[in-house]
C-alpha cells in the first residue's frame, strides 16, 4: 500500500484565516489544499466563489484541488482556470454534457476530475474515466462537513481502482468525506491515493499540524 497524499478541506477551518489554514496545511505536510465550492443549488449550502480560489493561489504553492458542488459547472471552467486550479472536479449529476466540460477544463490547460453522489452508482463515472486526471468518491453527501463516513463507499474504491488498473490509467483516486485517523488505512488499502480530511484537520484540539501527523502515523501502524 503506497502512502497516499493528504488533501486537507478548508470547509473545516475559520473563513475569516483561511491564509493561516493554507500555511498550516503547508507546514503540516499537506499535499494538496481541497477547495469546497458550493452553490446553494447542487447542495444546501454555500460556500466559495472564483475569488476566493484566486486569492488562496496567492497565499500557498500547494496545488488547489477545486471541488465544484455546483450545477451546470460548464458556465464555470474559465473562471475557476483564471483563478489558479490545479484540479477542478465536477459531480457526474451536474453537469449537462460530461465529456464537454472534462473537455473544457483540459483545453484551460487545468486537471479535470469527475465526482459521484454516495446515492450515485459507479457505473455513472467509469466511461469518464479514460478523461480525467482525477476521479472523486464522495464518502458523505455533499454540503457539509463532520459526516458520518458511508462505508459503501468502500466498494466504489475498489472498483475504480479496479477499472484504472486494467485500463492502465494513472489518474488519481481520491476520497472524501469522513475520514479520520481511524478509518484512513481502510481506505487507502482500497485503492485511494488521495485523502481528503476537513473536520478531523481543522477541529482537532491539536491543532492542524498535529492532525496531520496523527494521520501518517495511523497510516504507517
Ligand atoms: C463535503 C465536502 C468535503 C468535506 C469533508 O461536502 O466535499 O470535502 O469538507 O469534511 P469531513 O472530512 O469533515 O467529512
Ligand atoms: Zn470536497
Amino acid at each position: 500500500m503506497a502512502e497516499p497524499k493528504f488533501a486537507p478541506s478548508i470547509l473545516s477551518a475559520d473563513f475569516a484565516r483561511l491564509g493561516d489554514a493554507v500555511k498550516a496545511a503547508e507546514q503540516a505536510g499537506a499535499d494538496w489544499v481541497h477547495v469546497d465550492v458550493m452553490d446553494g443549488h447542487f447542495v444546501p449550502n454555500l460556500t466559495f466563489g472564483p475569488k476566493m480560489v484566486a486569492d488562496l493561489h496567492k497565499a500557498t504553492r500547494l496545488p488547489l484541488d477545486v471541488h465544484l458542488m455546483i450545477e451546470r459547472p460548464e458556465d464555470w471552467i474559465d473562471r475557476y482556470a483564471d483563478a489558479g486550479a490545479t484540479y477542478l472536479t465536477i459531480h457526474v449529476e451536474a453537469s449537462r454534457d460530461v465529456p464537454a466540460t472534462l473537455a473544457a477544463i483540459r483545453a484551460h490547460g487545468v486537471r479535470p476530475g469527475i465526482t459521484l453522489n454516495p446515492e450515485t452508482a459507479v457505473d455513472a463515472v467509469l466511461p469518464h474515466l479514460g478523461a480525467v486526471d482525477l476521479a472523486l468518491v464522495m464518502s458523505v453527501r455533499p454540503g457539509f462537513g463532520g459526516q458520518q463516513f458511508i462505508e459503501s463507499a468502500l466498494d466504489k474504491v475498489r472498483a475504480i481502482r479496479a477499472a484504472l488498473d486494467q485500463r492502465r490509467l494513472n489518474a488519481e483516486l481520491e476520497v472524501d468525506g469522513g475520514i479520520k485517523s481511524e478509518n484512513a488505512r481502510r481506505v487507502a488499502a482500497a485503492g485511494a491515493s488521495v485523502l481528503v480530511a476537513g473536520s478531523a484537520i481543522y477541529e482537532d484540539p491539536d491543532g492542524p499540524i498535529a492532525a496531520l501527523a496523527k494521520f501518517k502515523r495511523a497510516l504507517r501502524a
